[in-house]
């Protein structure tokens, strides 16, 4: 329709204003399509370009894991902390509310209990329900060096072809074997199979050896996982280490919901990886926090 006469305001055009086209805030996802990068954006968080995300996926193979026994009494209070809730969509559906406004990584691979070999997993999720439940990111277990490493990596690699038709990207969590080591030389495996196969982000362990290799040789961001509980200064001297050595933040589980103040410990976490704060303040601002509580 043409505009109307004697319409007041001039059009501006700014003619001697290039368009600018910056490129995307993530290392290696500069080529993805704008829905990819979207996503990832609400994983990631633009101006520290990391992550918290909240991990809480463990009963997808042990059942009621101490800590998340009760997920509506015990995990909900911390959302408002996290930057993205990674769980199971049976966990999404039936306890967190819809109207939260925090990224989802849904668990889409599964299919083996504690009870049997890890690493026979499937696909657990059609890729429609991540789209219907909104999914930021799928995350597909990978067992590099396990007894079905061939069909985990095959569950991966469909997970991105069928994501990249959504644009919704794969996290690759690779998974360490009970009997394996848990070395530089085997992450810098791991994880890089996983990139160069086409995941879009790599959850892998921090180890004190050489972590930076590990980072620098894998070409797509990389989130730590906890790991086993342990003291709180040494889980966030082990977050600290991973980002100052280029993680791109956590993927969290049992070394928040497993301390005597979950909600303290989440903030704790967040003030090392999206301020740099060092360890010892951070243990400070859990211990504030906690006695606060309290
Ligand atoms: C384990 O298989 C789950 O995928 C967890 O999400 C992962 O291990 C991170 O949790 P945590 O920090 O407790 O190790």
């Amino acid at each position: 329709m043409p505009d109307i006469e004697g319409i007041n305001k001039a059009k501006q055009f700014f003619t001697d204003v290039p368009q600018t086209s910056k490129s995307y805030f993530l290392k290696g996802s500069n080529a993805l399509d704008w829905g990819m990068k979207n996503r990832l954006g609400r994983i990631f968080n633009p101006v520290s370009g990391r992550t918290v995300m909240l991990a809480i996926d463990h009963g997808y193979f042990q059942g009621p894991t101490t800590g998340l026994e009760r997920i509506d009494v015990n995990i909900l209070p911390l959302e408002p902390y996290a930057d993205t809730l990674m769980l199971t969509r049976g966990i999404l559906r039936s306890i967190i509310p819809p109207e939260t406004q925090k990224s989802v990584v849904l668990r889409v691979s599964g299919g083996t209990s504690i009870l049997k070999e890890l690493s026979n997993e499937t696909l657990a999720v059609d890729i429609e329900d991540a789209v219907r439940l909104n999914a930021s990111a799928m995350a597909v277990q990978v067992f590099i060096g396990g007894e079905h490493e061939k069909e985990s990596i095959t569950n991966m690699t469909k997970m991105v072809d069928m994501g990249t038709r959504y644009g919704i990207p794969t996290l690759a969590v690779t998974a360490v074997g009970k009997d394996m080591v848990r070395d530089a030389k085997y992450f810098r495996l791991a994880t890089r199979i996983c990139a160069e196969l086409g995941a879009h982000y790599i959850k892998t362990y921090y180890v004190p050896e050489d972590f930076e290799t590990v980072t620098a040789s894998c070409p797509v961001p990389i989130v730590i996982a906890g790991g086993k509980k342990i003291p709180e200064l040494d889980a966030l001297k082990m977050a600290y280490r991973s980002v100052q050595e280029g993680a791109a933040g956590v993927d969290m589980g049992r070394n928040i919901f497993q301390t005597a103040s979950p909600i303290a410990m989440i903030q704790a976490v967040r003030a090392v990886v999206h301020e740099n704060e060092i360890p010892e303040k951070a243990f400070d601002l859990y211990n504030t926090l906690k006695n606060k509580k309290s």
